[in-house]
């Protein structure tokens, strides 16, 4: 079986690790746009686009399942995604919700969504939370995670600078989605900041669901990463051998 995986740039290896860690496929077609990243900071017409060049791209190696390992994308190109695309296509929005839901957070819960400027804005995660009952949501931007994360800042003074601005005045949490796939590098600082608040995870959460919609088939001892990036492969590749532990 083979996954191709795609995000604007280093973010997806989040995801990327969580298929490795429940054996999913043999072989990941990893493809990052790193010429363009961010996404977040783009229109909706941009992120489609790129989104369906991507697609183009990664058609070439006839995958089994395409995964758009990026929020962004998932927000505003997936439903054009799975029209043009000749295999099933997972973004990791809906993913989310559903282990928010599983994940035994409830209805009153004190729920915050983080993410990318567009994808807040699309109001994706509102909608479909709201779909499943959840009442207390609040939904913010946090954009400057996205550089410090391609920039190999996972935590730290500048990161906590970040941290501070965004979420110093919002209180406290009783969960978390990480509407971002670039965030889980920074999960043990984002954990620290939100002690006792569960954390949701694309990564986890689109194993989870592959798993559940039959669209990955485990057992896989092994697997093979190819990389692939619109600019800099080598820096995708160390940010890759860091965060996976690779040779
Ligand atoms: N990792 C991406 C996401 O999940 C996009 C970050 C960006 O390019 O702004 O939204």
């Amino acid at each position: 079986m083979t996954a191709a995986v795609f995000d604007s740039g280093v973010g997806g290896l989040s995801v990327v690790k969580s298929l490795i860690k429940h054996k999913m496929f043999d072989e990941i077609v990893y493809y990052g746009d790193t010429a363009r990243v961010p996404y977040g900071a783009k229109d909706q017409n941009t992120i489609a686009r790129y989104s369906l060049e991507a697609l183009e791209f990664l058609s070439g190696f006839e995958p089994n399942v395409l995964i758009v390992a990026c929020n962004t994308a998932s927000a505003y190109a997936l439903d054009e995604l799975r029209r043009k695309a000749a295999f099933p296509v997972a973004g990791v929005i809906e993913p989310g919700v559903l282990a928010l839901k599983n994940g035994g957070v409830k209805k009153r819960d004190r729920v915050l969504v983080i993410g990318t400027r567009a994808t807040i804005g699309s109001g994706v995660y509102q909608k479909l939370l709201s779909a499943q009952g959840y009442e207390n949501v609040t939904a913010v931007p946090a954009p400057l995670l996205v550089p410090l994360v391609e920039e190999g800042i996972f935590d730290g003074a500048i990161a906590q600078e970040a941290f501070k601005r965004y979420f110093g005045d919002l209180g406290a949490f009783d969960a978390v989605i990480m509407g971002c796939t670039h965030y889980p590098l920074m999960q043990t600082a984002l954990g620290a900041w939100f002690a006792g608040a569960k954390l949701v995870h694309s990564g986890e959460a689109i194993a989870e669901y592959l798993k559940a919609n039959n669209l990955a088939f485990g057992g896989a001892d092994e697997t093979q990463i190819k990389f692939f990036a619109s600019e800099n492969v080598n820096r995708l590749k160390e940010v890759a051998a860091q965060w996976l532990n690779l040779p």
